[in-house]
């Protein structure tokens, strides 16, 4: 079988014990109390996952599931996921590309040995109100989960993705989908005049949901990238509802099969997202939900979404940037988006061989993705993770008539609160490397080898 959350909470509970706390006190999520825990470490700097093994349903009843928050809220947890035992962001981002290009085709299982077919609510039985669903933030329109989608288009192809989705009513969710892949698949149903049948992961292997934030291009099956980043082919079975048609993770703990309905829309929202802001209530996509199974005592994989974990969530996406800036510029040494400090602001970093590479390297990574809006490209002597120097590099080496390029009619993010229409956005590069073609003047340095020398303790110590 392939590896599932259970295993990755023991390795975590082995490997590093102070990134899991466990919550035995019943908590209400409808009613923030499990956001407002994951909040409260937030505001002390603590970032460990935190197991909910009390919570209560809709209906403010006990549930038999569980609530697993802040997963992914520190770079070591991501790495253990992925087999590596790191907290360092290009190791874990190299890691990211390495396993999604890997790839494992997926294997089928039948569903009497998935363990996610353990029990089944269909037809009558089938009540949404029966799932614990946080919610986060004040204005949240109502309870969200933030599960991965799993669907297949017309050639077979599987996409999985993370997408929030909100509570309406025993049957039904509301979908947010950006333009992107997932987005795509429906509109080619619904241009056809179909529902788009999906399967709604509320729990598997973290590696599992981070395939979900991965940037692949779209003739990529997403379930083998799912089972490179796991280490191990995703075991997947037939669907309740669609048999074959559609397989579903036999490994996850919590699978809602339903349809994205054609010619249908509903208002979502408003939802606290990752960008620190409320976005605002727009009309999204209406979900149909047929059937609802898994294992006997279910983890819910809740992602803060206004919050440090959402945030880190999207290292795989950055990691497909990095790649692609790195394809245009061989020279691009490192990056920061994720804790940058701004939800759309990257940082590279650069051994620049010619002028103008900045600009390519930037613009690749602009292409590559519309969370990307500013990019502040350094020389390689600069951390990109390091604010300071960044901010030093910004003031030194920046004149802003000549080093900032203003970039407009970009595909931005709808959730970008700056935006001044619906998803047009400007972007700018600002190119804070040293000039190759004039002089400039060199860092203020000790020399090197008297440094290296050094010995503080025998010059402070009496
Ligand atoms: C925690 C988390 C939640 C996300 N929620 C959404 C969402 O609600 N809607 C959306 O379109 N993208 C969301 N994203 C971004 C997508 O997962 C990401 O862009 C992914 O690449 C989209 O996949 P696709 O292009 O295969 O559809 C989220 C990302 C993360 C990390």
């Amino acid at each position: 079988m392939s590896p599932c959350l259970q295993d990755w909470l023991e390795l975590l509970a082995q490997r590093a014990p102070a990134e899991l706390v466990r919550v035995k006190r019943r908590v209400h999520p409808a009613r923030f109390q499990s956001a407002a825990v994951v909040d409260a470490l937030e505001r002390q700097g603590r970032y460990p996952a935190v197991l909910f093994e009390d919570v209560t349903d809709l209906r403010g009843e006990p549930s038999p599931c569980r609530i697993l928050s802040n997963t992914f809220a520190s770079f070591r947890k991501i790495a253990l996921a992925l087999g590596l035992d790191s907290d360092k962001r290009l190791p874990l981002l190299e890691r990211i590309l390495e396993l999604s290009e890997r790839g494992l085709p997926a294997r089928e299982v039948p569903p009497e040995q998935a363990p996610v077919r353990g029990w089944l609510a269909a037809g009558d039985q089938l009540d949404l109100r029966r799932l614990p669903i946080v919610r986060h933030t004040e204005m949240d329109g109502g309870p969200f989960l933030t599960p991965i989608v799993c669907a297949r288009d017309q050639q077979g192809r599987y996409n999985v993705s993370w997408n929030r989705m909100q509570y309406l009513d025993r049957r039904h969710l509301a979908i947010y989908m950006s333009p992107r892949h997932l987005w795509s698949y429906f509109a080619a149903a619904e241009d056809r005049g179909h529902d788009l049948p999906i399967a709604v992961v509320l729990g598997h292997h973290p590696a599992f949901h981070l395939t979900g934030a991965l940037l692949t291009p779209l003739h990529r099956d997403e379930y083998e990238a799912a089972g490179g980043a796991m280490g191990q082919a995703l075991c997947i079975t037939p669907s309740h509802t669609w048999g074959r048609e559609l397989m579903v993770p036999a490994e996850a703990e919590l699978v809602l099969e339903g349809r994205i309905l054609a010619g249908r829309r509903c208002v979502e929202g408003p939802f606290g997202e990752f960008t620190g802001y409320t976005g605002p209530q727009r009309l999204s996509w209406v979900v149909e939900v047929e059937a609802m199974y898994g294992r006997p005592a279910p983890l819910i994989i809740d992602v803060f979404p206004c919050a440090t974990e959402h945030i880190n969530a999207h290292l795989p996406i950055e990691a497909s940037i990095f790649q692609r800036a790195r394809q245009a510029v061989p020279g691009v040494k490192g990056i920061c988006w994720v804790g940058s400090g701004g939800p759309f602001n990257l940082i590279l970093s650069l051994a620049k061989k010619t002028e103008g590479e900045p600009m390519r390297a930037a613009m690749a990574a602009i292409a590559a993705s519309n969370f990307i809006k500013h990019v502040i490209v350094v020389d390689a002597d600069v951390d990109p993770e390091d604010k300071a120097q960044v901010m030093w590099a910004l003031a030194s080496r920046v004149q802003a008539d000549q080093d900032i390029t203003i970039l407009k009619n970009l595909q931005g993010q709808v959730l970008d609160p700056s935006l001044r229409q619906e998803i047009k956005s400007s972007g700018m590069i600002i190119d804070a490397t040293r000039p190759l073609d004039r002089p400039f003047p060199r860092r203020g340095e000790v020399p090197a080898a008297v440094r290296e020398q050094v010995d503080l303790g025998r010059y402070l110590e009496g």
